[in-house]
């Protein structure tokens, strides 16, 4: 099968055609964001669905029902994707967003809006791995090949949504001020209490300890998991097979040391660091 059965050409990327149409991207141009929106920024495999568990908690002050009743791309829909213009109207506000959009295909009212970012960035390494097992699961995605030739289109930024490296550049060097903050998956594993209170404290919500606790508790890989609103069982077996992988695969960090091998680590580290050569800003991961 050609490439263009899967994906869509866009401003230089290749969007996946299942999830991403001419009209989506239409309606993301013309998109109007309001002052209290709350947009959760990601590189594909980052940590987005753990956002979109995440967000409405905190934006609801612990309340439970939208987690537990609402599926999480239509509970915090992706802003390019087709869902979003058939429950745009029924999202109540504070609004809470997910996108995979590098900062400058982001549409007007985005900068006229004082709408909030939360930017997660995952171990570039784990997001290749991750990438790597939801193409075999994923039915609307292009076969991945071999680990190898697959690190290698990553690398090149042949895969949907273009090269990780420039999508952290262009967040990182959005000049936002207050309006973003950057948190890692690492940090939100580490310790997800903590993280819960600062994404909290940056969306002016006082939660109480309890509500915090309570959040990262329904939030965790296992809870997840366990939760079919938020584990993709409702979604047929021809787009996402779970027999070939889950998309609530392991959750950790650090899952590449099983899969790279050392020539393979040094041509990620020679290109990855190429890429960021000259940026002022540092990523909270060695890149060996
Ligand atoms: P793995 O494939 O490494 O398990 P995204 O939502 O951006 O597509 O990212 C998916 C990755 O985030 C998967 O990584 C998934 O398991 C992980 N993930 C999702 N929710 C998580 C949670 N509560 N705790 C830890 N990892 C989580």
């Amino acid at each position: 099968m050609s490439l263009d059965t899967f994906y869509l050409q866009f401003q230089g990327l290749v969007l996946p055609r299942e999830t991403q149409s001419v009209d989506s991207l239409n309606f993301v141009h013309e998109f109007k964001f309001e002052d209290d929106d709350v947009l959760a920024v990601t590189f594909p495999k980052s940590g987005t669905v753990w956002m979109q568990e995440i967000l409405p908690l905190i934006l609801n002050d612990g309340d439970l029902t939208p987690i537990q009743t609402i599926p999480n791309w239509d509970r915090t829909p992706w802003l390019e994707e087709t869902r979003l213009s058939l429950v745009v109207d029924q999202l109540k506000p504070p609004r809470g967003l997910v996108t995979h959009f590098h900062y400058d295909l982001m549409p007007a009212s985005f900068h006229q809006s004082k709408a909030k970012v939360i930017y997660v960035m995952r171990n570039p390494k784990d997001v290749i791995v991750s990438f790597y097992y939801f193409h075999q699961m994923a039915g609307f995605l292009e076969d991945p090949g071999t680990f190898d030739e697959f690190l290698d289109k990553f690398l090149d930024g042949k895969l949907a949504f273009g090269k990780w490296t420039d999508h952290v550049k262009s967040w990182k060097n959005a000049k936002l001020g207050d309006r973003i903050m950057f948190i890692s998956f690492e940090e939100m594993k580490e310790d997800l209490p903590a993280a819960v209170r600062r994404m909290s404290t940056f969306l002016g919500k006082n939660l109480s300890e309890e509500v915090i606790h309570k959040i990262a508790e329904h939030c965790s890989f296992d809870a997840m998991k366990n939760n079919p609103m938020s584990n993709f069982s409702l979604v047929p077996k021809v787009y996402m097979d779970s027999d070939k992988s889950q998309f609530l695969r392991k959750g950790v960090a650090g899952d590449w040391r099983k899969h790279f091998t050392s020539e393979q680590l040094s041509r990620f580290r020679s290109i990855i660091s190429k890429d960021l050569e000259g940026e002022s800003f540092t990523l909270p991961w060695s890149l060996d």
